[in-house]
């Protein structure tokens, strides 16, 4: 008998391979609307990173999917031990997590051994095993409150931003690493400004991981799920939006009907390295993910004894916001 070959898509092709190896898609807000798509039509979710994480975690697959940056892939794999996660580049990282590498931050931790450590998820296996807690934008306001109120001093790494923010909104003095998200920090407060005297009536949306002057500019300051979630529910039809702009894909998704703007990156001292677009989230395409599932590639290995002192600090965090 004849066998009839059909081309399929490159999208059928991975629904069919993720299929095939019993594999769900993760995939976070910032990387392409076509893997974004492909990972809600599969199954799968688009989510921010610890949500990834968890929910490779109580998936049944055997295989996670990561359509992220590197640290992203690691707290899936702390979190999912026994199960194989795959990154699709593995050279997708982030710079916070090159900002903070494991052996001067651990020097740093030494020197100060009064101090509970303190790190965002944007941060190496490594760097989450040396701490207490891990936290993430949306959490890290009450984890550092809980933390001062049982009379605790607080290390925090890396993001030297998002530290100023929690330090401003609970007037909590930190100890604090020298790290920076090179997309956020490049919005600017005098170009924010103008747009916002040309669309007086428009919500202003920040990412903590933005400068204090931008922050200082917004109505909603908040982790990518809460920003996705004030687009949503603000009555603004129209929004300006200082964050990777990967996320519009979700909110053009979840309010159809208002308009997003992209938060200026240009203007005096701008080197527009990223211009509101992320270098290592832009690394994920479809084509890597076929790869990756085919020949599994670029799998994530974490030596056994990183990973359970990172699911401890992990697990504080996802007991607190239980
Ligand atoms: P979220 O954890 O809020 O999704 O942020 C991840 C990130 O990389 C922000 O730049
Ligand atoms: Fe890291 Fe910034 Fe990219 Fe997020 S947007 S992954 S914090 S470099």
């Amino acid at each position: 008998m004849q066998s009839i070959e059909i081309d399929l898509s490159i999208e059928d092709s991975i629904k069919q391979a993720l299929k095939n190896n019993n594999a769900t898609l993760v995939a976070h807000y910032y990387v392409s609307s076509d893997l974004q798509k492909l990972a809600e039509d599969s199954g799968g979710i688009v989510s921010d990173s610890l949500e990834m994480a968890r929910f490779g975690q109580n998936s049944d697959a055997d295989t996670i999917v990561v359509a992220g940056v590197k640290f992203m892939g690691e707290t899936a794999k702390i979190l999912s031990p026994e199960k194989r996660v795959l990154v699709l580049d593995d050279q997708a990282n982030c710079s916070l997590d090159l900002s903070c590498p494991i052996n001067e931050f651990s020097a740093f931790c030494d020197q100060n051994p009064d101090h509970v450590v303190v790190v965002y998820a944007n941060t190496s296996a490594e760097v989450k095993a040396r701490a207490d807690w891990v936290v993430t934008s949306g959490s890290a306001l009450k984890v550092v409150q809980k933390l001062h109120s049982e009379g605790r001093k607080v290390l925090w790494a890396p993001d030297k931003h998002l530290g100023h923010y929690v330090q401003s909104q609970t007037g909590i003095e930190m100890l604090m690493w020298d790290g920076a998200c090179i997309v956020h920090e490049e919005f600017k407060a005098e170009g924010l400004k103008s747009l916002m005297k040309i669309n007086p009536n428009a919500g202003v949306l920040v990412h903590p991981e933005s400068p204090k002057e931008v922050i200082a500019l917004a109505d909603v300051v908040g982790s990518t799920t809460q920003l996705i979630d004030a687009a949503a529910s603000r009555t603004e039809d129209m929004f300006i939006v200082a964050t990777d702009n990967g996320i519009f894909h979700k909110m053009k998704q979840i309010a159809p009907n208002k308009k997003f703007i992209e938060a200026p990156t240009m203007g005096e001292g701008a080197t527009c390295q990223s211009c509101a677009h992320c270098q290592w989230m832009a690394m994920n395409s479809l084509e890597k993910c076929l790869e990756a599932l085919n020949t599994g590639k670029n799998e994530v290995h974490i030596n056994r004894s990183i990973i359970e002192k990172a699911q401890h600090s992990i697990h504080r965090l996802l007991e607190f916001t239980k």
